[in-house]
């Protein structure tokens, strides 16, 4: 492989995103819009399963509005391991033409396959749907009342040790290389998009973590351009953490409850955010927003869990990350009533109440009884 032509183009596939962002527009205006298409990626192993119970439970939230035809749902086939390894693409091209057509889309977890997988070694559907659809605010809320846990993580979704992962080089038979990479553009919008969130919700302090230190170029780079987008909100205050000291202060009782919103690029947000939840009673319970400018992705942060499939127990795979996803796209689309009640109903059916209780096997509900109950919860409130 000639190595310095391997990173030539990615220097430059890098200069022409930093020329497109520069050229990007404000946020897409969903009131503008004659009808909203959201699309729903089942994905793999038991994602169809619990991402049609989401599905079920915003067709019945959005039931008016599907009817006036403002609102559609367009189920998109083929975003499966198998298919993907067929084309031997991360998404093919067929269901990538079908999500650009889309406004927002609900996605089930899709494999990720690794070397010695009996898949091809491809990338990451998520990484790559993140990419394609430029889907740079990965925004993960964790909440824990009763411990005074309420943070919301804004982790970098588009560029950092992340993006270029299936594009590192074996250089020879010794030496591996993979590349990072932080650009002034992507870095800038993802730090306003924490600090408008805490301007919005009146939160007083954005915690940046990277490992400046010494990962000194490209996280350097990054904790800059946060300092100089903190100079535009007064009011907020801006602190910064090395990522090796956050994840011990997240166990820190006294310290955790400080925190509020965290900016921090890919892997770090990737890291911190499973953590985070697990807090919240792991990572099945929590949602996930992928934020862009024209495009929005709503997910579960788990993993496809193929052996529940393999053991036929995917019909009582927990599906509250999902439903949770479905409640964040909801109100990112403006239908906040509609969100509250389903967060209502989350809490309701998933912690307080507990009528039905999911175990993962035939000893508790299925997900459609989990969707049923948080439907008939959202008629009493
Ligand atoms: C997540 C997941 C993904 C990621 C995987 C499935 C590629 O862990 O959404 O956090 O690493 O981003
Ligand atoms: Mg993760």
């Amino acid at each position: 492989m000639d190595y310095l032509k391997h990173f030539e183009t990615l220097v430059n596939n890098q200069k022409a995103r930093v020329a497109k962002m520069k050229e990007q527009g404000d946020f897409i205006d969903y009131k503008s819009l004659d009808k909203i298409i959201i699309g729903v990626v089942g994905g793999d192993g038991i994602g169809p399963a619990i991402t049609a119970q989401s599905q079920r439970v915003l067709e019945f939230l959005l039931a008016d509005e599907v009817k006036k035809g403002k609102v559609e749902f367009r189920v998109i086939e083929g975003l499966t391991i198998e298919r993907r390894a067929e084309v031997n693409k991360a998404i093919p091209d067929e269901v990538l033409a079908e999500l650009k057509k889309c406004h927002v889309i609900l996605k089930g977890p899709t494999t990720t396959p690794r070397e010695g997988d009996p898949w091809p070694n491809i990338e990451s559907a998520n990484v790559a749907m993140r990419k394609e659809l430029d889907l740079f605010a990965n925004v993960r809320p964790v909440k824990v009342p009763e411990e005074g846990i309420d943070w919301t993580f804004f982790r970098e979704n588009t560029e950092g040790a992340y993006v270029l992962g299936s594009q590192g080089i074996h250089i020879d038979e010794d030496i591996a290389f993979d590349f990072k990479v932080i650009t002034t553009q992507g870095a800038e919008r993802i730090a306003r998009a924490a600090f408008d969130f805490a301007k919005k919700n009146g939160k007083t302090r954005v915690t940046c973590v990277t490992k400046a230190n010494v990962i000194k170029t490209s996280d350097g780079k990054f904790l800059n351009v946060c300092k100089e987008v903190a100079k535009d909100y007064p009011g907020i205050e801006m602190d910064d953490w090395y990522i090796d000291i956050m994840t011990a202060k997240l166990i820190d009782k006294n310290r955790r409850t400080q925190f509020q919103v965290m900016v921090l690029p890919n892997l770090y947000g990737d890291i911190l955010t499973d953590e985070a939840a697990e807090f919240q009673g792991g990572v099945g319970t929590a949602g996930s927003a992928n934020i862009g400018k024209r495009y929005a992705m709503f997910e579960a942060i788990h993993g496809s869990a193929p052996r529940m499939v393999d053991e036929g127990r995917d019909i009582y795979a927990d599906p509250s990350s999902v439903v949770r996803g479905g409640a964040m796209l909801l109100s990112h689309i403006g239908y906040t009533k509609e969100a509250d009640k389903l967060f209502k109903a989350l809490e309701i059916c998933g912690q307080t109440e507990k009528k039905l209780v999911m175990t993962g096997r035939d000893t508790g509900a299925t997900n459609a009884d989990f969707a049923n109950y948080l439907m008939e919860t959202i008629e009493k409130l």
